[in-house]
């Protein structure tokens, strides 16, 4: 190639390109090489992100370029950052753009070279590092960006964050933005149960962060267990995709879900229930819509409006649910949520049952059919994934793993309904999920939350991630 000769450069830049040249020990001409190098790798990957500002407009005319979702990955300081690595591949795959911020600690446990061969570009580590400053600088680092993913987002992060802390450029970005953040929190067990972490976890839900994980299990410590282990990176993929709110984590799955309670007649004017609300089961359903899946609600007697982009059946009895969720097969997941009534009248009355003067009526009660285990024993009918709740009002965990045991589903999602846990009826949930491979504990949440976390791991469960 031809040999390149710049004239009339302003004062202003032929200084910076001086103090970079002397930064780096270089010739300026050698400098501006380099420059050019690293301009024409970025060209690829980050031409669409940064357009100069005359050019936005028709940049965002391109379609091709504003499909492919950009995304700013921290890398925080922990053990787990190793698996960031595999996080930016996964992202990759996907066609996203990923840019990556590295803490000091992080390059402790990855090198920004690794990173940067994933990523393809520049690994940006430094707030007052001029050559970055001058070619994206924090503030564009900030805004260039669909989303902001901190992976592991360590006990320190989240606390900067929490407190508003911008002392380093990845604590700086995370406060000059103005896009979603998701948090993957990746820390020792006691680090995470710790009440100055709670503290900050509980802020930072409250300021609008979006939270995957931790998962529970082994830690990478010797002889540690507990909620800690950062999610796996495509459970992490999966919960950006929920957070861009356009997303195809379940696109083509179908799914049904069943959710309330259902009613058993005692007569034509009363009977047997319970007081569950339909809610969780209805953002489980709509949280599965938003993920692009093929959405049957069967719902018992409730008092919430039906969850845009599903299909809702809308039943009585548990007898009538089974029929509904028999004729909603095949799917690929089944979600039971419903609170089903365990018992029916033997023989409802087909009059109202009066007063005899003679003492309260003896009232026959027989089982209903269990819709989630005769769902789950049925080889002919059962989805790929068969998920049961446990309303539980003691021994939360310990009824749920019994209950997986016995009705032969993959998944039972535990949550405590006693009185005091206000959750019958309740905006806010706390759950348990409860596999083969363990027990994983999410905070309180509202039931929205619940229902993105949960829809999370089906997508990651669906799309091969071990758990
Ligand atoms: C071997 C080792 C492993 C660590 N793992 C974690 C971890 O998993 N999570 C965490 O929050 N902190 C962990 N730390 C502590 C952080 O590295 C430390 O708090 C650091 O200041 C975090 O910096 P950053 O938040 O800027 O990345 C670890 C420290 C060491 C020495």
């Amino acid at each position: 190639m031809a040999s390149l000769t710049v004239r009339q450069l302003d004062d202003r830049l032929k200084k910076q390109l001086r103090l970079r040249a002397a930064k780096h020990g270089r010739s300026v001409e050698d400098e501006v090489r380099n420059i050019l190098r690293s301009a024409a790798a970025d060209t690829e990957e980050f031409a669409t992100l940064s357009p100069p500002a005359e050019h936005q407009e028709r940049h965002t005319n391109q379609t091709h370029d504003a499909a492919r979702l950009r995304v700013l990955l921290i890398i925080g300081g922990g053990i787990a950052a190793y698996k960031s690595l595999d996080l930016i591949r996964r992202l990759k795959e996907r066609g996203a753009v990923v840019r990556a911020i590295m803490t000091a600690a992080a390059q402790e446990f990855v090198t920004p070279l690794s990173a940067g061969a994933l990523t393809g570009g520049k690994v940006f580590t430094d707030l007052f590092d001029t050559e970055s400053e001058f070619d994206v600088g924090h503030i564009r680092l900030a805004r260039e960006t669909d989303v902001i993913v901190v992976a592991p987002a360590t006990a320190d992060l989240m606390a900067k964050m929490a407190g508003g802390h911008a002392d380093d450029l990845a604590s700086t970005v995370l406060l000059a933005t103005d896009k979603k953040i998701l948090l993957a929190p990746a820390m020792n067990p006691r680090m995470w149960e710790n009440v100055a972490t709670r503290r900050n976890l509980a802020q930072l839900t409250a300021d609008g962060v979006a939270i995957v994980g931790p998962n529970a299990g082994e830690m990478a410590e010797r002889n540690e267990a507990g909620a800690g282990r950062m999610a796996e990176p495509l459970e992490i993929v999966a919960a950006i995709e929920l957070l861009r709110g356009k997303t195809h984590a379940l696109a083509g799955k179908r799914v049904i879900v069943t959710s309330g309670p259902t009613y058993e007649p005692i007569d034509p004017v009363r009977y047997i229930a319970n007081r569950s609300s339909g809610k969780q089961g209805h953002a489980i359903a709509a949280a599965a819509a938003a993920a692009g899946a093929e959405v049957v609600l069967i719902s018992g007697p409730v008092d919430v409006p039906d969850p845009i982009g599903t299909k809702v059946t809308k039943v009585e009895t548990a007898r009538d649910m089974l029929r509904a969720v028999e004729a909603a097969q095949p799917a690929d997941v089944a979600i039971f949520t419903a609170a089903v009534a365990d018992w029916r009248m033997a023989e409802p009355s087909s009059q109202k049952i009066k007063k005899s003067g003679k003492g309260a009526p003896e009232l026959a009660l027989v089982e209903n059919p269990d819709i989630l285990a005769t769902v789950a024993h049925d080889k002919s009918l059962r989805p790929k994934l068969v998920i049961g709740f446990a309303a539980e009002t003691e021994k939360v965990i310990e009824n749920a793993k019994a209950k997986l045991a016995k009705k032969g589903c993959d998944w039972i999602i535990a949550n405590d309904v006693s009185p005091a846990s206000g959750v019958m009826g309740g905006d806010r949930n706390t759950i348990h999920i409860v596999t083969q491979r363990g027990v994983e504990s999410l905070p309180p949440q509202s039931k929205d939350e619940v229902a993105d976390a949960i829809i999370t791991r089906i997508a990651a469960e669906l799309g091969g991630a071990k758990r």
